[in-house]
């Protein structure tokens, strides 16, 4: 099958040097780049149009990231009847709804693997265990960064700003680091997680959201002193046919599987009611791990995989006032408490009013 590939970045590199090592019958035959690029033994334009029109691709890959020209891009690969394969959380939850019916109506298939947990085989996983099994829960440790970050505080003791420069100085964290630290990165991923795991669509802005950007190294020896250790979790339940969403801060004993998740590792579990728990560890992040990924979704379209990983999906709201957990809650210059169980949609927005400015972390039961 032949590839074009949009965008020559960390994740196209990765993923063009990972291909061309390997003798698949897979094969590079354009790329879309802005500047030139020397010694590719293929079409290279700075034109899709041309790509499109002209390269004889059966699979688009995108890896430019961003929503636009990515989004005009791919709807225009689908309605051509190529494949597609993404690594664009971003586009993927903005245009859920618009790319899975795109693709079904062209009778081609969309990836998106690399999408959430960069190398870990986890959507595919994930498809796979929901078309045999009722998802009960999906969860996990889905930003590098954070969690490097939290790491760092906790084994080095560094407080949250040297943590974050830490990061930021060996390429771990983006100048501006709002999306990984606020959870919105996070939020993409358990969207894109709970969308597949369900057959729902959810929208991004009715997953409740809250950060470690206000984490301070007081709380961190509260944690300590408890036995507890911090990370950032999204995660996703189905209580009496409804679904519930957070993205937050929880606290796990210390042998949980997620307290043994360092720098900036990630892990992503599903529960289902026959398989049980099952979880995913690995590099959520890096040109190979998410090239390797991009590579396999290629390798499954080049097998006959079906359109998308879920034949069809229904629009379906959060409702996070039936989750209870207990929650610990530090308001600025207040000492912490320990919640009775709250709902989620509580914590919430008790935390989000005007100068709340503390932190709040709900604890693993
Ligand atoms: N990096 C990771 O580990 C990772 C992990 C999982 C998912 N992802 C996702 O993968 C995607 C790519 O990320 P990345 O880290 O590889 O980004 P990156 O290093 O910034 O690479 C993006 C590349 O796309 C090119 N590009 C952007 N717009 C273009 C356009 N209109 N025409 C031609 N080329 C264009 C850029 O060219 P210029 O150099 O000219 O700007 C750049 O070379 C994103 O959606 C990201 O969320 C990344």
């Amino acid at each position: 099958m032949n590839i074009a590939l949009l965008g020559f970045g960390t994740v196209g590199r990765g993923f063009y040097e990972l291909l061309t090592e390997r003798p698949l019958s897979l094969n590079i035959c354009a790329v879309l780049a802005r500047r030139p690029l020397e010694g590719l033994n293929c079409m290279v334009t700075s034109d899709f149009y041309k790509i499109l029109n002209e390269a004889d691709a059966d699979i688009i890959v995108e890896a430019m990231g961003g929503l636009e020209p990515a989004h005009e891009y791919i709807c225009a690969a689908l309605r051509a009847k190529k494949h597609v394969v993404t690594a664009n959380k971003q586009l993927m939850c903005a245009y859920y709804d618009e790319l899975t019916a795109l693709t079904r109506e062209n009778g081609v298939s969309l990836r998106c693997t690399a999408a959430a947990g960069g190398g870990i085989p986890w959507l595919s996983s994930l498809a796979r265990a929901a078309s045999v099994d009722a998802i009960i829960s999906v969860s996990g440790i889905m930003n590098g960064t954070s969690n490097y970050i939290l790491d760092a505080m906790s084994r080095r003791s560094m407080d949250y700003a040297a943590a974050l420069s830490d990061a930021q100085r060996l390429g771990y964290a983006e100048a501006d680091p709002t999306a990984d630290v606020c959870g919105l990165d996070t939020r993409r991923k358990l969207v894109l997680s709970t969308n597949i795991a369900y057959g729902v669509s959810i929208s991004e802005s009715d997953v409740p959201c809250f950060g470690i950007a206000n984490i301070t190294a007081e709380d961190m020896r509260f944690f300590e002193g408890n036995g507890l250790a911090c990370r950032l979790i999204g995660h996703a339940e189905r209580h009496f046919g409804t679904i519930s969403a957070a993205v937050e801060p929880m606290l796990f004993g210390a042998d949980a599987g997620e307290a043994r998740v360092y720098e900036c590792g990630n892990m992503m579990s599903l529960c289902a009611a026959h398989m049980g728990r099952q979880s995913f560890l690995g590099a959520g992040a890096g040109a190979y791990p998410t090239g390797s990924n991009v590579l396999a979704d290629c390798r499954a379209i080049a097998e006959g995989c079906s359109a998308f990983y879920t034949d069809s999906f229904t629009r379906a709201q959060v409702d996070n006032s039936r989750a209870y957990q207990r929650y610990y809650i530090r308001k600025q210059g207040c000492a912490p408490v320990i919640t009775a169980p709250l709902s989620v949609e509580q914590a919430h927005v008790m935390c989000r009013v005007e100068g709340f400015n503390g932190f709040m972390a709900a604890i693993a039961e």
